[in-house]
């Protein structure tokens, strides 16, 4: 990892820089999706570059216990008129890299994290409000003198403004926050009558501070009080500024244009690696194929499809939901399926897209196969065995399937935004640069034009193989953004 590695940077008084890595998810322990791909891997890069790092992570009942081991530590923390006790386990992403889980039976014992077929949970105000004073009290009992609190998403959007509030000798004063800002979609929006829950100042429920538009706003209220903010790729640090992408918090957003930084995600490399990868039935690397074939065979065979006669596999791996592009996937179905190609999709999410892809492969069984659920395992199986990957997202902040498809020699199909735009070039037939299909439009016309680029270079299979290769070759790991993190942190730690 370069020549620093295992140098401790420098925080407060010389010593190696203390970082507190709060999110809502992070694999191996709890994902729904990339904040966990990121949350689990981020602070191992971290780690590996000399910062002291914990993680903190709410300890849903969903979560496997094998491997953590109860603490002695536990604390009260008050979210309104009541009082929750939260207990603390403690397991690890590597060696370096320890991870406290919050427990608290009433807010947390749930099976999912955040909602279930009726929707969100109606008290997760109260779940996060809990979550984010925990994740201060916690570092209070361990005693871990924070440089950073790097927290994540709306779930922790609260934590920047509790920090400010402290009282004055407080242990974590001086504690610097860093909030990540992974989807503006999601905001953690509540009612005006949940800011009881926050315990704090009354003149708090202001434009300037936690309101908007007369409700509880989490994201709004981090953005406004962090000290520095990240989003996940440089593009969408530039479009989440644009009324269309801002969700409504482009204006506020431009106020901290200066504290905003865009640093592409990387990926878990050790999870994600075609060489090792112990999800797949052979594995292979850019000098040899033979067992991605092997990959495409198992997956035609998983899919039903009777007869391969080596036409391309078009994947899909996505929560499907309308930012992912699949009205657009909708409107080109009819001309795809006249197309000489395999489709298959494997996700889950909104009814209307899961009934969509049902429907296409009812219509066209030996064409068209949808696994509708969550299948970690499929999922690499899909990034291997397929010949083409489709991502036509609306807007999508990083994107982390495009990246892992390149890695398995599937270039990606992509709508030029976001991290999509940042992470994949276009391919050139007649200069063989670049690593998949990009394409602009937000209409069926461009998303068929480029699959029909793609399945034009599928065809000549020198170039192909170039074009795969381009992508295999690339290096998308924590390598370079970890380092970017680590700057940032050192910029704002107190000196
Ligand atoms: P988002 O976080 O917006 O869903 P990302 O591309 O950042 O998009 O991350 C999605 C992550 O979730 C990836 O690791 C992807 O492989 C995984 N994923 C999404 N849907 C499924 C599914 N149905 N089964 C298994 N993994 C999935
Ligand atoms: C969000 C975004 C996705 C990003 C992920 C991790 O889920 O939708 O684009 O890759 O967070 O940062």
């Amino acid at each position: 990892m370069g020549k620093n590695v295992g140098k401790p940077p420098r925080g407060s008084g010389g010593r190696a820089l203390k970082v507190a890595f709060a999110a809502a998810e992070a694999a191996p322990f709890v994902k729904t999706g990339g904040l966990a791909d990121v949350a689990g891997s981020l602070p191992r890069a971290l780690s590996a570059l000399g910062c002291d790092v914990v993680v903190i992570l709410p300890l849903y009942g969903s979560i496997d216990r094998t491997g953590l081991v109860a603490t002695d530590l536990e604390f009260r923390v008050n979210v309104g008129t009541r009082s929750y006790m939260g207990e603390v386990f403690k397991g690890r992403l590597d060696e370096k890299t320890p991870v406290y889980f919050i427990y608290q039976g009433e807010l947390f014992a749930r099976p999912n994290p955040y909602g279930d077929q009726n929707g969100d949970y109606p008290d997760n105000d109260a779940r996060f409000i809990f979550f984010s004073l925990g994740v201060l009290e916690l570092l209070r009992r361990l005693e871990f003198k924070a440089d950073v609190i790097h927290a994540n998403d709306w779930h922790l959007g609260l934590l920047p403004v509790f920090l400010k509030n402290v009282p004055k000798g407080d242990f974590l004063q001086g504690a610097r926050s860093v909030l990540s800002l992974h989807n503006l979609a999601y905001q953690g929006l509540f009612p005006p009558e949940s800011f009881r829950l926050t315990g704090l100042p009354e003149n708090l429920f202001s434009a300037d501070g936690v309101e908007m538009y007369g409700r509880l706003a989490f994201l709004k209220s981090g953005i406004l009080f962090a000290d520095m903010l990240a989003t996940v790729s440089p593009s969408y640090a530039k479009e989440m500024l644009s009324p269309e992408l801002g969700f409504g918090l482009g204006d506020v957003l431009k106020t901290r244009k200066s504290r905003l930084a865009g640093i592409l995600n990387g990926i878990d490399a050790d999870e994600w690696d075609p060489r090792t990868d112990r999800h797949l039935p052979a594995v292979y690397g850019a000098g040899d194929l033979v067992g991605k074939a092997i990959c495409r065979a198992e997956l035609l065979r998983r899919a039903g499809f009777e007869r391969d006669d080596g036409r391309p596999v078009l994947t899909v791996v996505s929560r499907l939901i309308e930012q992912k592009g699949f009205d657009m996937v909708a409107d080109a179905a009819e001309e795809m399926m006249r197309l000489n190609l395999f489709l298959v999709v494997l996700g889950g999410g909104q009814k209307k897209y899961e009934d969509f892809f049902t429907g296409l492969m009812a219509g066209h069984p030996d064409k068209v196969f949808a696994h509708i659920g969550y299948d970690e395992s499929l999922a690499h199986l899909l990034e291997a065995g397929g010949d083409l990957f489709l991502m036509p997202s609306l807007f999508e902040p990083c994107g982390l399937n495009q990246m892992f498809s390149m890695l398995y020699g599937t270039p990606p199909i992509v709508r030029a935004t976001g991290g999509l735009k940042d992470s994949v070039e276009d391919w050139k037939p007649s200069s063989k640069k670049g690593t998949g299909f990009v394409f602009k439009g937000r209409d069926a016309a461009s998303l068929l034009s480029a699959l029909k680029r793609g399945l034009r270079a599928f065809e000549d299979k020198n170039g192909w193989l170039t074009l795969v290769r381009n992508g295999m070759r690339k290096d998308f790991s924590w390598r370079v953004s970890a380092r970017l993190y680590k700057e940032l942190y050192e910029k704002i730690a107190a000196k």
